[in-house]
């Protein structure tokens, strides 16, 4: 990962710019970074929130960009809602998304009727992630779904480990897939990479949410890619550049 400064600037919240440098144990400025050529990545707080920049690029968690997709008939299209339909549903299931990043899936998830848990276990992205949240949490188009997103930053292998009851569906997407989108979004994407390590940990991520027992375990995978820790699924749902590969009632099945 890159070395990294947290940077408040007028209008920025102190108290929460504090708690991340310290967090992260990176140095806190108040002078503007920007006047000089720099190598760093710097987590810009100001008055609109927390914005991550670098090699002359910023961005931020903005979910408004999902309003389209969360229109009724769009939303019962999308493969992962597809992926996650229950035959007999829970009056309020709950769902884990056990690799949240920047919450784009859980928000599907959770414009579907899920409670959805978000692990996210790095945390610049789960700062981002919780100020993106905050956001959208006064936009009208998404403030309900928003409502049933609940972060929890930390590991989500130690998280499925110690639930009490099983969730009805857990979610994993540990790669960042190709995405194609234009060259700018890209290139922004590939801002928030730089704070990934590879998930060294995919087998066991995948028995944790296998032996958290869920109704439904949905893996999220480039179409191409191998299935997660070589494990094939009860079927999967494909679209043009991502699969979802379902393993149902694993409940009956844990301890793989
Ligand atoms: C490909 S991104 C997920 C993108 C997400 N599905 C979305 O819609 O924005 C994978 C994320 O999982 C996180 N992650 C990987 N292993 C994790 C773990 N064991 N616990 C919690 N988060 C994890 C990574 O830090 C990264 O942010």
């Amino acid at each position: 990962m890159k070395d990294m400064i947290v940077y408040v600037e007028e209008g920025g919240d102190l108290t929460e710019a504090r708690l991340l440098a310290d967090k992260l144990n990176v140095p806190l400025i108040l002078s503007d970074p920007f006047q000089e050529e720099r190598e760093d990545l710097i987590l810009r707080f100001h008055k609109d929130g927390l914005s991550l920049c670098g090699e002359g690029l910023e961005m931020q968690g903005d979910l408004t960009h999902m309003i389209p997709r969360l229109k009724k008939n769009n939303l019962q299209r999308e493969f992962l809602v597809k992926a996650s339909r229950m035959k007999h549903p829970e009056e309020h299931p709950v769902a884990v998304d056990a690799t949240a990043g920047m919450g784009e899936d859980s928000l599907l998830l959770a414009a579907a009727g899920y409670q959805v848990v978000l692990y996210e276990l790095n945390p610049v992205i789960a700062a981002m992630l919780k100020d993106s949240l905050r956001r959208a949490s006064s936009v009208p188009e998404l403030k309900e779904a928003v409502s049933r997103m609940h972060v929890r930053e930390g590991d989500s292998i130690e998280g499925l480990s110690g639930l009490d009851t099983p969730p009805d569906l857990v979610l994993l997407d540990p790669m960042f897939p190709e995405r194609k989108k234009s060259g700018l979004i890209k290139k922004k994407f590939q801002l928030l990479q730089k704070l990934e390590r590879p998930c060294s940990d995919e087998e066991k991520l995948f028995d944790a949410a296998w032996n958290a027992g869920p109704r439904r375990l949905v893996i999220k995978r480039p179409l191409k890619g191998p299935y997660l820790a070589g494990v094939k699924p009860d079927y999967s749902i494909s679209g043009k550049a991502i699969r979802y590969d379902c393993f149902v009632n694993l409940q009956d099945k844990r301890c793989k």
